[in-house]
């Protein structure tokens, strides 16, 4: 998480995160998501959690287990509690139909399984994720085996699919679960939901970060205030 000292602190992150964590009540299964905006979240809930709040959750990546065993969180798995009361993670940008695109911390392929198994699924941000309209490269979870295929079929589809690396001379960003994560550039994206339905036909493309389930978005700006959207 960053501390209010780091470069890359910002004070809505960090209102919209824990502002969110409010939602949390006694009995939930909790989807705690991973960055540095759920970071907040994670710590706030761990918080309440010392105070005697009754819950058990699910993480999206080892960073956010990392972060909610340190907050004596309680964890479960999907497997033992496939349907989750709340999902609370964060964005990369959101429109304002709610689309949103994940991914920037290669954890979108968990983060997705997460939201869908929520009943409700609530995002926190920034005010500097909050655009017109989705543009940046969505990031895109392939088999190792099959990336050259995929970056192929997205060229197909419009896009150009760079490797995700962790700097020029490094070798690609591994995920979570094994695979590589490619950044997939389409200019300004028209229409999320249509561009979401044609990459999840790729074969070899495990998951990308195109999300058309968000019900809420708390969004967080520089004086700490949170504004809440909703579906
Ligand atoms: C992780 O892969 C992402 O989906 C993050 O949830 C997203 O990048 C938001 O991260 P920050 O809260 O750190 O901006």
């Amino acid at each position: 998480m960053a501390d209010r000292s780091s470069p890359s602190y910002h004070p809505g992150k960090e209102a919209a995160g824990k502002k969110a964590a409010d939602l949390v009540e006694d009995g939930m299964i909790v989807g705690l998501g991973t960055g540095s905006t759920t970071a907040y979240t994670i710590k706030e809930i761990g918080k309440r959690v010392k105070e005697g709040l009754d819950i058990l959750a699910v993480v999206t990546s080892y960073q956010s287990e990392m972060l909610a065993i340190e907050a004596g969180i309680p964890l479960t798995s999907l497997a033992e509690h496939p349907v989750l009361d709340i999902a609370i993670d964060g964005a990369d940008q959101v429109n304002p139909n709610l689309d949103t695109i994940k991914g920037g911390g290669a954890a979108h392929t968990r983060e997705k399984i997460v939201s869908l198994s929520a009943k409700r699924f609530i995002i926190v941000a920034d005010e500097s994720k909050y655009v017109e309209e989705l543009e940046m490269p969505i990031p895109i979870e392939v088999l190792p085996y099959a990336y050259k295929l995929v970056q192929k079929q997205i060229a197909d589809l419009g896009g150009k699919a760079e490797i995700r690396a962790a700097s020029r001379k490094d070798g690609p960003v591994i995920s979570d679960n094994g695979n590589f994560t490619l950044d997939a550039d389409f200019g300004k994206i028209k229409n999320p939901e249509e561009l979401s339905t044609s990459l999840s036909k790729c074969a070899g493309l495990v998951e990308h970060g195109i999300f058309t389930n968000v019900d809420e978005v708390y969004i967080g700006d520089k004086d700490g205030n949170v504004k809440v959207l909703k579906k």
